[in-house]
């Protein structure tokens, strides 16, 4: 197959650790015989560097003919610290959401056996964590209408969804929880005891669960499930949530896993779909290798899967896992004995193209450790 992908580095980490998912996708694509062309474009705080705009848009052009988009990470400390800039990397990543109609955000969340240890809760809350979460990603609080008062005393962030924005992820969600891989169970998580928008959200989706008779609906409130996430994840199979809500659970959600550099998500889209690691831009690593690659290297696996190539996205799962399971991982995975981004990148490269047969020669991997002693 033949397949045009764009590619957003973004800031901070993004350019590290997006270039070993192209080695990836590369090694992927001789390995199967795929031809990826990729188109490079700006977005963010160094798109702001370049051109003034967060978005420019020659990107939003790039991304609407592609059969798929890459990004890595956006924003920059300078901007964090400073509440009265007036144009912010984040209002690309916006935009562009917007520009694309990327109204489902999906995020999975799994844990893996070799990563309990990470994870400030017990091992037995940690067994069978498999849920996904479907966070509506172009409504709510993030686009409504903002306004700062002259004086600079009162501020406003307005909340507001429509039955249809409302609608396409809820159908969105059921059809991923009717799946026979799944447990055809759907949570809503909202605040329906306080907001308006939360009980339009679960008049809507009761009204569609009419429509998915095999899917087992529950509600919950944002306060309760941040609370269940930690004591009891098992319960979960899809969560169902507006903008905000998603943003909060699902990091909250990666402490199960052990690192959020780990999470991938896809935010799929009226016209085309995008694939990127759910941790941000991580200033303080930027530039030392160091960063975890297996968000983006993973979020590339979720887009051979939206590409229709299964067996693909398995074997760079696959090589996930390995790595993994062979401690070869990153810093925030192991502080101590610890691997470079570009070593991770290679080494799922190398089982990618079949290079690495059982016995793993351990001391040529331990040379590209790094040596913190
Ligand atoms: C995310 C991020 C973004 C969000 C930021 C960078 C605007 O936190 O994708 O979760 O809040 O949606
Ligand atoms: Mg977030």
């Amino acid at each position: 197959m033949k397949k045009n992908i764009a590619v957003i580095n973004g800031d901070g980490i993004g350019p590290e650790v997006t270039a070993q998912s192209i080695r990836v996708l590369n090694a992927v694509a001789e390995r199967f015989n795929h031809e990826f062309n990729y188109t490079y474009c700006l977005m963010g705080a160094c798109a702001i560097d370049e051109t003034g705009n967060p978005l420019p848009d020659e990107t939003i052009e790039v991304c609407l003919n592609s059969d798929a988009i890459l990004f890595g990470a956006i924003g920059h400390p300078k901007y964090d610290n400073d509440p009265t800039a007036k144009v912010r990397p984040e209002q690309g990543l916006l935009k562009l959401r917007k520009s694309l109609q990327l109204y489902g955000n999906l995020r999975p969340i799994n844990t893996y056996p070799a990563l309990e240890h990470l994870s400030p809760l017990k091992a037995k809350q940690l067994e069978n964590v498999d849920f996904i979460i479907f966070r509506e990603l172009t409504g709510g609080i993030y686009f409504g209408k903002k306004e700062l008062n002259d004086d600079k005393t009162k501020a406003l962030d307005e909340c507001t969804y429509t039955k249809e924005e409302i609608e396409r992820i809820a159908h969105l969600a059921f059809h991923f929880a009717s799946k026979p891989e799944r447990r055809q169970k759907l949570t809503l998580v909202d605040k329906a005891n306080v907001l308006e928008t939360s009980r339009l959200w679960r008049k809507v989706v009761q009204e569609i669960a009419l429509q998915y008779p095999d899917v087992k609906v529950d509600y919950m409130f944002v306060d309760n499930a941040a609370m269940q996430i930690i004591i009891n994840p098992q319960q979960f199979d899809v969560i169902l949530t507006e903008n905000m809500f998603g943003d909060i659970i699902s990091d909250e959600a990666s402490v199960l896993s052990g690192s959020l550099g780990l999470l991938p998500s896809a935010s799929v889209g009226v016209c085309t779909t995008l694939f990127e690691p759910i941790h941000g831009s991580y200033p303080q690593a930027a530039g030392k290798d160091i960063a975890n690659p297996l968000g983006s290297i993973l979020s590339a696996a979720l887009m051979l899967e939206y590409l229709g190539m299964n067996e693909e996205a398995k074997l760079v799962k696959a090589a996930c896992n390995w790595t993994l399971q062979n401690k070869f991982v990153t810093k925030d995975i192991d502080p101590i004995n610890f691997y470079f981004t570009s070593t991770i990148g290679e080494l799922i490269t190398d089982f990618v193209l079949g290079k690495i047969t059982g016995d793993v020669n351990q001391e040529n991997i331990q040379l590209r450790k790094s040596t913190i002693i």
